[in-house]
């Protein structure tokens, strides 16, 4: 399972990387609101760091030729750009030409099995399902996942599902147990990932003992 930092903050991209774990970013135009920086300025300095790894940047035209321009714009800037394209009529109409062109796509603000069908019809190369915005409204996010893992592989579908809006530990957990391909995190969600209390109370007793041990 890949794991891809959901912000737009470099200093945040530096330390998931020096984790050892990151796989990739997801950006949205929320994110890079709040890193205060411009545009350009936040997209230079996340390709500078990360060159090899999947970078997904947001378009916010909503008709398919503006999404389509924006989207190859986007794609010019570097090979790992991915392009994230909204989940709406013109945006699945955007994604089957650009994808027949080659650009990545990250089909974004998903929110139920038979988009995702849609968008990997389209030839998206992700499908990103918020499942913490299900969740909030009291619909199961995660019961959508396993439904399009299901309806993926019944059909063979390289699409791979991305699952986003994570809130908490147990979402990666989850995750992992239907095989999604990739999750996207906060840095805070990613760190929680690392901890537990027994593993702390445990090195502190053999860092104890071992001083016992005659030198
Ligand atoms: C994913 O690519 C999105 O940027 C993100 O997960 C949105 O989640 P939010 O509900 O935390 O804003």
């Amino acid at each position: 399972m890949k794991f891809f930092l959901d912000t737009a903050k470099i200093e945040e991209i530096r330390r998931a990387k020096e984790l050892g774990v990151l796989d990739g970013v997801t950006t949205n135009p929320s994110h890079v609101a709040a890193t205060g920086k411009t545009f350009r300025q936040v997209v230079d300095e996340i390709l500078t760091e990360l060159q090899e790894e999947p970078v997904s940047l947001e378009v916010v035209a909503t008709d398919k030729e503006g999404i389509v321009k924006e989207a190859r714009e986007l794609a010019r800037l570097a090979p790992n750009v991915v392009v994230k394209v909204p989940t709406i009529v013109e945006g699945v109409k955007a994604m089957k030409v650009l994808s027949q062109e080659g650009v990545k796509i990250n089909a974004t603000l998903c929110f139920s099995s038979l988009q995702a069908l849609l968008v990997a019809k389209a030839g998206a190369t992700y499908v990103s399902p918020f499942v913490g915005r299900l969740d909030a409204i009291g619909h199961e996010g995660m019961g959508i996942v396993e439904e399009i893992r299901q309806i993926y592989d019944n059909y063979d579908f390289s699409t791979e599902i991305l699952v986003a809006a994570v809130r908490h530990p147990q979402h990666v957990l989850e995750a992992a147990l239907i095989g999604a391909d990739v999750i996207t995190l906060r840095l805070e969600t990613l760190e929680q990932l690392f901890q537990h209390p027994l593993t702390d109370v445990g090195l502190e007793r053999f860092l104890k003992d071992w001083q016992k041990v005659p030198q």
